[in-house]
């Protein structure tokens, strides 16, 4: 099974500050450091890095090339990602305070600047049985939702950053693989316990698997006949920037290469831990062997 990831692709500008900025307030951070992210490459490194074969597929403007390398050394193949002559590479503008949270302002850029004929040239190299991993950062996504699921491959799908438009989109009932957080799983379902939302969105669309993560309370799988959860790690926080997405790329990896669904939710939530302990996007994620070698203990069960 090949696994295609059309992702975004960011700059990443990341500002160590006190306490996030409040309307009509001007702050100073106490450092910025820029770094490789973006939602979707962030995922194409997490898939590398645990042993998956992954083709990252995207844009960037003539300014993205090292984020093209740094997919390209961690042993993603990019022959999909396209260059927008006339247009940035996306950004991100991320303020991270001392206790490790993250706010985020994105500005797709060449992400935004994907198109159908794009995508149709893209998934004409996939073929029935491979995955498509999305997320919300890329434009005619619902496009290659539905155009995956006709040439009869899977869809995985995050959706971060959740906007109304995605929550009511009629592209999600050809999902097969929900991963997403509590929030997401609101504003889709109007649910706000997990149990609920896995339970609805199994309602709505029945032929989907859930993955629903819980912050400090761990993960929970559900497929309508099996249940499974697992807990968080005892890490100090650091930055929780990327680790949902740590979790989606290395629970895309284990189940893809055909580790249980109780094995691939502990090595997802092992390698996410993992990168909330380090700064940055990209860079916090873990290789295979720190994970599978760590010795960092379950909190919540
Ligand atoms: O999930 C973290 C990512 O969200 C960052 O790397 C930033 O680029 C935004 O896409």
């Amino acid at each position: 099974m090949k696994i295609l990831n059309i992702g975004s692709l960011n700059i990443d500008h990341v500002y160590s500050v006190e306490n996030f900025v409040r309307p009509g307030e001007t702050i100073s951070s106490k450092s910025m450091k820029d770094f490789n992210g973006g939602k979707g490459l962030n995922q194409s490194i997490a898939l590398a890095r645990a042993g998956a074969e992954v083709y990252h597929a995207g844009k960037v403007g003539n300014d993205g090339n090292a984020l093209v390398e740094c997919l390209k050394e961690n042993g993603a193949n990019t022959e999909y990602i396209l260059v927008a002559e006339n247009l940035p590479t996306g950004h991100a503008i991320i303020q991270v305070d001392t206790k490790g949270q993250n706010c985020i302002i994105i500005n797709a850029g060449a992400n935004g600047d994907i198109t159908k004929d794009d995508i149709d040239t893209i998934l004409s190299n996939f073929e029935k049985g491979d995955l498509l991993l999305l997320q919300n950062e890329t434009s005619n996504m619902e496009y290659a939702i539905e155009k995956a699921h006709s040439l009869g491959m899977q869809v995985a799908l995050n959706p971060s950053p959740i906007t109304e438009q995605l929550a009511t989109s009629y592209a999600l009932k050809y999902i097969d693989w929900f991963i997403l957080n509590e929030i997401e799983g609101y504003e889709i379902t109007g649910k706000k316990e997990g149990k609920d939302i896995c339970n609805a969105l199994r309602d709505t669309f029945p032929n989907c698997k859930v993955v629903l993560t819980l912050g400090k309370y761990g993960c929970i799988y559900y497929d309508g006949k099996e249940y499974f959860s697992h807990g968080i790690y005892d890490v100090p926080v650091v930055d929780t920037t990327a680790a949902g997405d740590t979790f989606t790329g290395y629970f895309l990896a284990c189940v893809s290469e055909g580790l249980s669904i109780d094995k691939a939710l502990e090595i997802a939530s092992k390698a996410a831990s993992i990168s909330v302990s380090r700064a940055g996007a990209s860079p916090s994620i873990p290789n295979r062997k720190e994970v599978e070698s760590s010795d960092i203990k379950q909190i919540v069960k």
